[in-house]
Parts: structure tokens; C-alpha cells; sequence
């Protein structure tokens, strides 16, 4: 009889945010299909009963972390910087803990790349870590750049235009003044940030959710950079066929409604899990939307009952407004033809995977790089800038839906769902880093 071989176990530790947990939880997927049991290490348990319907995961706690609640107290920069400081001694009391009761066999720690306490306990117990990068490559590429930079004198040479606007050396288009370094607080502090973040330490490899065929640049430099394997396995959602892993109830009366509507006449809105928009924008999306006379499907995170009253009556005839939706399942639907999408990495991977252009309107660093990405490097949408108001929202809106640049974008748009899809398919690119990695896996 055939020798059943030992399933090994690989920790994985995300930082506890949706827009990170969804593509950790999506590679836990891809590993546990190649044979491997997953163990995951949360420091914050307050999303408890959401992190329960993760069937077949163990999850272990960190006891001494820091809670999500003080990043509004601190900021994330400094956040992040105590979060790895007050976590390290108490992650190496977590894994081993873990070696005794999984009898030594823990193949890797995969880690967050913002939790880079982790590697100290890998190396202490002689695991081999490898970092997860859930952003995209440019950003963190954008990280490599900022860690060599010295803050006081970047600052000062931003002033001069000429130099704002110098392409960064193998990285076009993107410019010194794209890199994404607003809302960060002091530009020190970020960039001692980054150093930790790009600091590979003892690890055997770095992985990345995007796909060679969106970002080669980026991913060239890294490879040299970093000089350990560069693991590109996205769209992971597709690599591991999976299903969602939302940490919020989905609302999925959505399907329904947009089973009565046209195919692509819809444009979906979603602003990811953590930035909303101000009452007056609200306000002024919500006319622009109506004015377009499109159906429109509008995530709002407090729901209807927040919507300004003046506009609450036409939105709900119009349009449909649900807390939460199923993103990947509505952006497969054939009725939605364009995302309203603040740009984060995810939504961006999610959108291009079903073929569906985007208007962008990005609120923070990365997300802008992002959003430059689509507009200007691939061509698959729109940037609107400056204040929202309800014209430029419509107009927006008319030319990614009804005009021909739009159907160039979309087309566009659905030459990478191709390319994305043949990236999974055997023989494609991450359908082969994925079997390189598993074989790091195995061998380590
Ligand atoms: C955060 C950062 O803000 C973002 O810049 C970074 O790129 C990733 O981490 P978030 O803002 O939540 O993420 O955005 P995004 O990366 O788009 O992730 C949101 C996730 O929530 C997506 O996987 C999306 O499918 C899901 N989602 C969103 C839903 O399932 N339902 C919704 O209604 C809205």
C-alpha cells in the first residue's frame, strides 16, 4: 500500500484587516489543495465569530498584541511599529507552544509583510518564514525606494518640480511625486517603516498577489533587489478557486436585483473595508448616479438609512444599496459593466479578473498608485480627481458605460481577464510559481 505522506503545517499571520486576511486566507486555500494544514495567528480576536466560519484552519492567539482599536490613537505608522514591537516575545511563546503540540512539524511561517515581528521566532526555532506581500509589486517596490531614501533631503527636493516629475529608474510612468507617501504622518517614521518591511531578514522567498503579465517592471527590480525567489501567484482568489472570505455578512438580495437588469448596464460602488466618504460627496454621488439614469449597485457601509434624506427616496428607486455585497460574485455578474472603486489592491485584482473597467477615485497613497495603474498603464478606466460633485460623477459614469472609450476600456479590460486566466492554468505563470513554492515547502 502507498505510504499516506504526513501533512505539514504552515502557519500563516495576517494582519487582521479584510483587504489583507482575503488574500492570506485565499493562499491557506492553494495550500491546503497542494496537501498542507493551515494554523492561523491572529493577534486581535474582536472579529471572533466571522474568523469561525474558516472550516478546517486552526487558530492559535497572540496574546500580547496590540488591538485594531488604537491605530485611530496612534495612527498607522506608529501603529504598526508597536504592534511588531509588543508582539515578538509573545508570537515565539505561540509557536512553541505550537511545536510541541504539532510534534515539531511545522513546515513555514508565512507572515504579512507589515508583521515582520514573526521572522524573530522563525529564526529563534529554526523554521524557515517566508514574507506575504498583499499589495501590489510597484507599492512594493515603492517601499525599496523609500527605505533608501534620506526623508530630510527627499522632502527638500521635492520642492523642485523637475524632480517631482523625474520617472523613478525602471519603474515608468511612475514619478517621485507618485510615490505614495501622503497620510503617513512624518516622513521618518514611514520610512523607517519601510526599512523593516523590506528587510528580508532569514527569509527563503517573497509572495506576491499580482501576476507577471500586470506588473513585469516591478517585479524584475524586486527580483534583484531582494536576490530570494519572487513568488507571483495572483489573482490568488482564482489560484485557489476560492470562495469568499469576508469578514462582514453579505448581503445577498444584491444577485437577485441584479438579475433583473440589463446585461452590463450596471455600475457596481464599493470603497473597501475601511474609508467612506464624506456626507457631502454622499450627497453628490448620489445625484451624479441618478442623473446618469444607469441602474447603479452602491455599497454603503452604514447602510441606506445613512444617506443624506433629500437623496434617500431617488437612490432606493434608481439604485440598490446594500451593506456589504458578494464583490467577486457581483463583479462576475453579467448585468455589472463598470466599478466605482477606490482602488485597493484586491477590488483592483477582483475587477481586472472579470473583465470589468473601473472609475477610480482613490483616497490614500497606494491606492492612487493603483489607480494611476488603470488609468494610464493598463487603460481600463478612469481617474476622477479633485472635489466630487454630481456632473463629473455623471460624466464619468456616461463615458466608462455608454461611450466608446469605455468599450475600448472594457475591451481592453477583458484582454487581461485572458491573460489573468491563462496565469492559472497549467504551464501558466503562477500556476508554476505555485508548484515552485510548494516544492520550497516540501524541501525546507
Ligand atoms: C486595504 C487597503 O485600504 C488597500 O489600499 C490595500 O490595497 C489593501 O488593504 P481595502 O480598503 O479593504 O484594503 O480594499 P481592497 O483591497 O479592495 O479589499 C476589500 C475586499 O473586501 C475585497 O476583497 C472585496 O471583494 C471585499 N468586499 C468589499 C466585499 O466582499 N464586499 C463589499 O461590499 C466590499
Amino acid at each position: 500500500m502507498e505510504k499516506v505522506a504526513h501533512k505539514r503545517r504552515i502557519v500563516l499571520v495576517p494582519l487582521p484587516l479584510q483587504g489583507h486576511v482575503t488574500p492570506m486566507m485565499h493562499l491557506g486555500k492553494a495550500l491546503t489543495l497542494k496537501g498542507f494544514s493551515i494554523t492561523v495567528a491572529l493577534g486581535q480576536l474582536d472579529q471572533v465569530s466571522s474568523w469561525q466560519h474558516f472550516p478546517g484552519y486552526q487558530f492559535i492567539t497572540i496574546p500580547e498584541s496590540l488591538p485594531l482599536s488604537e491605530v485611530k490613537a496612534l495612527g498607522p505608522v506608529e501603529f504598526l511599529i508597536k504592534l511588531n514591537k509588543t508582539s515578538e516575545a509573545s508570537f515565539k511563546d505561540c509557536i512553541s507552544q505550537l511545536l510541541i503540540q504539532q510534534g515539531n512539524d511545522i513546515a513555514c511561517v508565512i507572515y504579512d509583510d507589515l508583521m515582520y515581528f514573526c521572522e524573530a521566532a522563525a529564526k529563534e526555532f529554526k523554521l524557515p518564514s517566508i514574507i506575504f506581500s498583499t499589495t501590489s509589486a510597484t507599492h512594493k517596490a515603492c517601499f525599496s525606494i523609500l527605505n533608501k531614501l534620506n526623508p530630510k533631503k527627499f522632502l527638500i527636493d521635492m520642492e523642485d518640480p523637475e524632480l517631482q516629475n523625474k520617472v523613478v529608474e525602471n519603474l515608468h510612468p511612475l514619478s517621485y511625486k507618485d510615490l505614495p507617501i501622503a497620510g503617513f504622518g512624518p516622513l521618518e517614521r514611514f520610512v523607517e517603516l519601510c526599512k523593516e518591511v523590506v528587510n528580508r531578514r532569514t527569509a527563503s522567498g517573497v509572495i506576491i498577489n499580482t501576476v507577471t503579465s500586470l506588473e513585469s517592471l516591478s517585479l524584475t527590480r524586486l527580483q534583484q533587489e531582494f536576490g530570494i525567489p519572487v513568488y507571483t501567484l495572483g489573482p490568488l482568489h482564482i489560484t485557489a478557486a476560492s470562495t469568499t472570505y469576508s469578514l462582514l455578512e453579505e448581503d445577498r438580495s444584491c444577485i437577485e436585483w441584479l438579475n433583473m437588469q440589463k446585461p452590463r448596464s450596471v455600475i457596481y460602488i464599493s470603497l473597501g473595508s475601511i474609508f467612506d466618504m464624506g456626507t457631502k460627496e454622499v450627497l453628490e454621488m448620489a445625484w451624479g448616479l441618478c442623473d446618469s439614469n444607469l441602474p447603479f449597485l452602491w455599497v454603503i457601509r452604514d447602510g441606506s438609512e445613512s444617506l443624506p434624506e433629500e437623496v434617500s427616496t431617488m437612490v432606493s428607486e434608481r439604485g440598490y444599496i446594500v451593506k456589504w455585497a458578494p464583490q467577486i460574485e457581483v463583479l462576475r455578474h453579467p448585468a455589472v459593466g463598470g466599478f466605482w472603486s477606490h482602488c485597493g489592491w484586491n477590488s483592483i485584482l477582483e475587477s481586472i479578473s472579470e473583465g470589468v473597467p473601473m472609475i477610480c477615485r482613490p483616497f490614500q497613497g497606494e491606492q492612487k498608485l493603483n489607480a494611476m495603474h488603470v488609468e494610464s498603464v493598463w487603460r481600463i478606466g478612469i481617474h476622477v480627481g479633485g472635489e466630487v460633485e454630481r456632473g463629473g460623477v455623471e460624466r464619468a459614469v456616461k463615458r466608462l458605460m455608454i461611450d466608446e472609450e469605455g468599450a475600448d476600456m472594457r475591451e481592453r479590460a477583458l484582454d487581461f481577464k485572458e491573460k489573468l486566466k491563462a496565469s492559472v492554468r497549467s504551464g501558466g505563470s503562477s500556476y508554476n510559481a505555485l508548484n515552485e513554492l510548494v516544492n520550497l515547502l516540501k524541501t525546507e
